[in-house]
């Protein structure tokens, strides 16, 4: 392609470090309709010959017949996926082919097809996550008064209910899927036409260009344009932390199905045995949702680091771009498929939820809340009082509720029959009626809320 200045073939190894087509063949579908752009606009502006454009535009329709066919070959020696096509496109429509790369440079070219590839990937992810959320939702629904433990620093807290804890995670989507849809406004705009780095003395047509692909216009600097690589890093940096969503949520199954917990159960078929121990379960699809989030971080940072040093415009150390986003964006696409239809098969188990909301002293809260609503406690004093109360239920090894009236007025002498109504983890949760709390009817009306939310998009 560049022979004319050249006096040797490059080096096996050369090749073998400069070949990107092994990985950036996933843009074929992306560079031909660039090209089909490029080659109607270069036709409409009388820079070639609308019949070239025509030929052009043909030869580019049977070689992607071609590569869908699974007949396209694939040359190494031909460094990448346009200089694959366009030599193709010299073999299927001859000297035509050598027109369509006027007014254009791989740079711009790569630019281009990477935000379409980009765009559509975040139009699939986002599609995945509704997914999830309405899985997510579902369960919500089934479980709105279904009480568990809360915790915080993984101790038994207060209680609240399956469905809110199911909600929560709808929350985190919802923001993920923001951060996506942000990020694809942001990248929505044509490199092609920036050549090089510098534009071009052509007078072409950027605007019909960028119409022609989708994008909202033409980007508005040729240097930036071919240099920028924020789009990836911004779509990673939404995959990093949508994984890490995900990872939580996995690790919070994998204690769930401990026999310790016994809260939930995935199905046979979505978990594994051992070669050595009969009795075995393993959650191996949560363990690798959880670990798959490293791959996803690990892009993200490999890209950061491979973009902080670079000069404008562009360097070959830009190629890196793809395999590392291409493995932190396929592996998210598997964690959210595989979280899903965990979230949709797993059994909730309610009798073991509500043995363990109902340990560890979960209701101390709505005791120290009892005394500072019916004895007019400031709550400092409440808090003390109850810490005493659970003081003495630990030393005589019950619940709260497993200490006598005698007992509990030991301590505070105001206490009467009334606050055993609030011992209740039932009476705990159905409390918690500010808005986004774990109320049962709060979590009913919060999964409707989203079940018409997904449902309108
Ligand atoms: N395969 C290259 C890449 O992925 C395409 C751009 C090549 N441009 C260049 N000037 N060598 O970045």
């Amino acid at each position: 392609m560049w022979g004319g200045r050249f006096g040797e073939s490059p080096d096996e190894i050369m090749e073998e470090i400069n070949a990107s087509i092994g990985f950036d063949k996933r843009f074929a579908a992306q560079d031909i309709r660039g090209s089909k752009a490029h080659a109607h606009m270069l036709a409409e502006k009388g820079i070639i010959a609308k019949a070239d454009a025509d030929q052009i535009v043909a030869g580019l329709d049977a070689i992607s017949v071609e590569i869908e066919a699974g007949t396209f070959e694939f040359s190494r020696a031909l460094e990448d996926i346009h200089m694959n096509i366009e030599a193709r496109l010299k073999e299927t429509v001859g000297e035509a082919a050598g027109r369509l790369h006027t007014a254009r440079s791989r740079n711009d070219q790569v630019a281009t097809d990477f935000k379409l590839y980009i765009r559509d990937t975040l139009d699939h992810l986002d599609g995945q996550l509704h997914a999830l959320q309405e899985a997510l939702v579902a369960k919500a629904k089934a479980h709105a008064a279904t009480v568990m433990p809360g915790f915080t620093h993984l101790q038994t807290a207060q209680p609240v209910t399956f469905g809110h804890h199911c909600l929560a995670y709808v929350e985190m989507a919802g923001r993920d899927r923001g951060r996506f849809a942000d990020a694809r406004k942001r990248l929505n705009e044509s490199p092609l036409g920036a050549a090089a780095l510098a534009g071009t003395s052509f007078p072409i047509d950027r605007e019909k260009t960028a119409a022609a692909l989708g994008f909202d216009g033409p980007t508005r600097n040729s240097l930036d344009s071919v240099s920028d690589r924020d789009f990836v890093l911004e779509t990673l940096s939404a995959a990093a932390i949508t994984a890490v969503h995900l990872s939580r949520l996995a690790e919070e199954l994998v204690i769930w199905v401990t026999p310790g917990f016994d809260f939930v159960r995935l199905p046979d078929s979505l978990t594994t045995g051992s070669s050595i121990m009969p009795q075995k379960k393993n959650p191996d699809a949560a363990e690798l949702v959880r670990a798959k989030t490293g791959r996803v971080i690990g892009g993200l940072t490999s890209l950061l680091v491979v973009m902080k040093g670079l000069p404008l415009a562009y360097s070959k150390d830009m190629q890196e771009d793809k395999e590392t986003a291409f493995d932190a964006l396929d592996s998210l696409s598997l964690c959210i498929a595989a979280m899903t239809a965990m979230v949709t098969r797993l059994k909730v188990n309610e009798e073991a939820m509500r043995a363990s909301a109902a340990k560890g002293f979960s209701t101390a809260t709505d005791l120290a809340d009892w005394l500072v609503r019916t004895l007019d406690m400031p709550f400092r004093n409440a808090h003390h009082v109850t810490g005493t109360l659970v003081a003495k239920a630990e030393a005589k090894g019950c619940d709260l509720d497993g200490l006598s009236l005698a007992e509990m007025q030991e301590t505070e002498p105001r206490i009467t029959e009334e606050v055993y109504s609030v011992l209740g983890i039932d009476n705990s949760v159905k409390s918690r009626t500010s808005f986004g709390g774990t109320a049962p009817d709060n979590v009913k009306a919060m999964a409707a809320f989203w079940e018409k939310a997904l449902a309108g998009e």
